[in-house]
């Protein structure tokens, strides 16, 4: 019998997790929420905090500050502990001292008995996921990154604003890494049914203004963490847009960081494909024919993320 009421534990109340955690109370996802913090301090100021919001957001919903033992009933973790980029450094370069934090998170998470689904954001977010699913041993589909959604949302709005659309009518997407290797997936892509090749050949967009719309959208946190310092509303709402997937069994697909096991022709690692999210995790990836193009920048950005994770492994 599914339980009525879901319960959320973050772990890393940094900006991106409190981001997360405002958005999502906000939406109503769960009807509680746990906040871990290797900073117990923070955890419990941002738990106040957040308590003092509820009533004036219409929401009901529970948090407090507390420990990996909170893990063992919940229905969903979300990792966002780790250090963030520092301006003009790379997700991957993060490898070294996150892996060590994701470790222990894993190993934590593990000992705790807890049977849910593992979201992460933690970066580099497609390694890290890779290293928490191997740590612990949990079944791959109830693991996954936040992959390219917020990639792709980013993408949705810069060909949106070119085409004078809204970016829901948008079906721009990006695959691989989350990060500078990844590529837009055009052949996929379509806006309202016309594809993306009809609608270069309309002239409503060029060639150019694509590749730079792509461009554009992996290089928004550079161009963010020059400004402010880091990212996080960005992607805390795309956190709460998949765990919102996923507390509701919705089967709606989005580009999230899924283990390959054959699929695209490359395997043992996550990265950014298209799936089914439901309360199960990633219920299964979808495979589109891409082009040739298209696949052989997909390989080089597995090849990328496949280099780091042996060395996170080491
Ligand atoms: C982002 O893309 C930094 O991965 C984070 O906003």
């Amino acid at each position: 019998m599914k339980k009525t009421s879901n319960k959320i534990v973050l772990v890393g109340t940094g900006a991106v997790g409190m981001s997360f955690i405002y958005s999502a109370v906000n939406q109503g996802i769960a009807e509680e929420y746990v906040l871990i913090d290797v900073n117990t301090k923070a955890a419990e100021g941002n738990a106040i905090d957040i308590q003092d919001a509820i009533p004036m957001l219409n929401q009901t919903s529970k948090i407090k500050a507390g420990e990996y033992s909170d893990c063992q009933d919940a229905d969903l973790v979300v990792i966002t502990a780790g250090r963030p980029q520092r301006p003009g450094e790379t997700r991957l370069e993060l490898i070294a001292d996150n892996a060590r934090i994701m470790k222990g998170i894993a190993q934590a998470i593990k000992g705790s008995g807890f049977t849910g689904v593992t979201l992460i954001a933690s970066n580099p977010c497609d390694v890290l996921t890779s290293v928490y699913q191997e740590v612990t041993g949990f079944d791959k589909h109830k693991v996954l990154g936040s992959g390219t959604n917020l990639d792709s949302a980013r993408l949705k709005r810069l060909i949106a604003s070119k085409l004078g659309l809204a970016p829901a009518s948008v079906n721009a997407f990006i695959m691989g890494e989350h990060g500078d290797s990844s590529l837009a997936a055009y052949s996929a892509s379509n806006v309202m049914g016309k594809s993306i090749h009809q609608i270069k050949g309309e002239n409503k967009i060029s060639e150019k203004e694509l590749e730079d719309a792509w461009y554009q959208a992996v290089h928004m946190a550079y161009e963010i963490i020059e400004r402010k310092g880091a990212t996080f509303y960005g992607i805390g709402a795309s956190l709460t847009q998949l765990s919102s997937a996923i507390l509701r069994d919705e089967k709606t697909t989005y580009m999230i960081s899924a283990k390959l096991e054959g699929e695209y022709g490359q395997s043992g690692f996550y990265t950014g494909v298209p799936a089914v999210l439901s309360s199960n995790g990633w219920e299964r990836i979808i495979e589109w024919k891409l082009e040739e193009s298209e696949i052989a920048k997909f390989n080089e950005s597995c090849n990328k993320l496949q280099e780091v994770y042996n060395i996170a492994k080491e």
